[in-house]
């Protein structure tokens, strides 16, 4: 067993796999089917994390709203709602965003620098120091989460983070749902960012279920 908590990727994309247009405005693609969805998948973790600019975007989270999933989180004893973690390396986020007004535990993740540019507006700022390309070293962040209790997180996106935990090898599994749409451009975000893997260094993944809702595919992977 790692000593890390499970890793679960959630992410929507177009056909021609885009998660955002070429200006990266919020993601609007997925149907209703999809938000139920990752409603779903948010009630089972822990906590989810989010890279600064999926919350710069969207300037909210998704609340689990749905009476049956939070039902569910009281018989396992868990909060009604999981601990929001926004990931930044800067630390530079504005503190008039809707998302610190929603009832879930607002944390950052940062370095020592950024939680200099901090607003008080996080309930908890935890601070990790960076690897060479001056992320954060998202392997020590994770076992620290472990240490205090968070067993299963969701990762959100984007696609800068889920890049970032994947050189890190810091996915177990991951869902994306493929929407009707296509949004082309180079500029346009894709799941994952970053620098890239060379082809004879590709992440593997195992296909463990594949299901068709109305116009969407719903794909879960395993990360080998
Ligand atoms: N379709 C979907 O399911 C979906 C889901 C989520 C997001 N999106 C879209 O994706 C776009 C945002 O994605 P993105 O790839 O541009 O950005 P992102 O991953 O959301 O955020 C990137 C930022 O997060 C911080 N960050 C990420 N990894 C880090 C690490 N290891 N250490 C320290 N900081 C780290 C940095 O913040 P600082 O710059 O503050 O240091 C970085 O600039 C938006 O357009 C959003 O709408 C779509």
């Amino acid at each position: 067993m790692k000593n890390r908590p499970k890793t679960t990727v959630i992410l929507a994309m177009t056909a021609d796999g885009k998660i955002a247009d070429f200006q990266r405005n919020t993601a609007r693609f997925g149907s209703n089917i999809d938000k139920n969805h990752l409603e779903k998948q948010i009630s089972m973790m822990d906590a989810v994390i989010f890279g600064a600019e999926t919350l710069r975007a969207y300037g909210t989270t998704l609340t689990v709203n749905n009476p049956q999933l939070l039902a569910h989180r009281k018989q396992h004893n868990k909060p009604s709602q999981p601990i929001n973690i926004i990931v930044s390396a800067s630390g530079k986020i504005a503190d008039n965003l809707r998302f610190f007004s929603q009832p879930v535990p607002h944390w950052l993740m940062t370095t020592e620098e950024g939680a200099k540019n901090n607003t008080l507006k996080f309930e908890k700022i935890l601070t990790f120091p960076t690897i060479e390309t001056g992320k954060i070293n998202l392997s020590e962040a994770f076992e620290h989460l472990k240490e205090i209790g968070i067993n299963h997180i969701g990762i959100l996106g984007g696609g800068e983070l889920v890049a970032s935990c994947l050189e890190q090898n810091l996915i177990d599994d991951l869902w994306l749902t493929i929407c009707p749409y296509i949004l082309g451009g180079k500029a346009a975000p894709t799941p994952v960012e970053g620098f890239g893997f060379l082809s004879s260094e590709a992440k593997k993944l195992q296909l463990l279920n594949l299901e068709q809702k109305e116009q969407e595919i719903f794909l879960h992977y395993k990360v080998l």
